[in-house]
């Protein structure tokens, strides 16, 4: 899959070291650097927010793909465009004005990105399409990092239809990995995500594994 795009998420990174993870996955290969912010109110865990995110910018030279699992979004989104997000992805479920959220994102200068939880159908997105750049299908329950796959190979065919021949990245975020991959490039999608497959394994202290693992995917 070359024009598949992998964009490790620094969720299952060294949390002590992070402008070094940064540095070593891109150096090894990742196109894109996931940044998984989380509140403990839309998701039950916690990260970081937009001063922790202002602080990994140096590092990243590819893409910075901030991904919201956060409510409300509409108070945060100037924090994170100064915080020098390139992507700034909320979730469809977290309020009810996403179309606005939207617009305000883009209104700050970034990508727009609008994300699936499992439960929520291919449709929710269907008045979107022209505000956004990429449909994030979550493929686990969001909150943490190494869980179980959930298979929505369906969902990821009908938005590729959908989405015609609008510049759109589909990006599928959940338990990737060389067995799961695959069939979720096929059904259409052109980012995959990938925390623990990543970075298992591997340190900033023992390098190439992080980029033998992204190329397994
Ligand atoms: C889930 C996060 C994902 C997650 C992916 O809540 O949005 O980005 O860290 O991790 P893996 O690849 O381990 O499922
Ligand atoms: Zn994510």
């Amino acid at each position: 899959h070359r024009s598949i795009k992998i964009a490790p998420s620094i969720l299952s990174a060294d949390f002590a070291n992070f402008g070094a993870e940064i540095q070593a996955i891109e150096a090894q290969g990742a196109d894109w650097v996931h940044v998984d912010v989380m509140d403990g109110h839309f998701v039950p865990n916690l990260t970081f927010g937009p001063m922790a995110v202002k602080a990994f910018r140096p590092h990243v030279k590819t893409v910075m793909d901030v991904h919201l699992m956060i409510a409300p979004v509409d108070p945060y989104i100037d924090a994170y465009a100064d915080a020098g997000a390139d992507i700034l992805t909320a979730h469809v479920e977290a309020g009810p004005h996403i179309h606005r959220t939207l617009q305000a994102i883009r209104g700050a200068g970034m990508k727009a990105g609008v994300a699936l939880n499992p439960g929520t159908p291919a449709e929710a997105v269907a008045h979107l399409l022209d505000l956004t750049d990429l449909i994030c299908v979550m493929t686990v329950n969001p909150g943490f990092g190494g869980q179980k796959y959930i298979d929505m190979t369906d969902k990821v065919r009908r938005l590729r239809k959908m989405i015609g021949d609008r510049e759109i990245h589909i990006e599928i975020d959940g338990g990737m990995d060389p067995t799961t991959a695959p069939g979720m490039a096929q059904a259409g999608a052109d980012v995959l995500v990938a925390g623990s497959a990543v970075f298992r394994g591997g340190s900033v202290s023992q390098p190439g594994v992080y980029g033998e693992n992204m190329r397994a995917i």
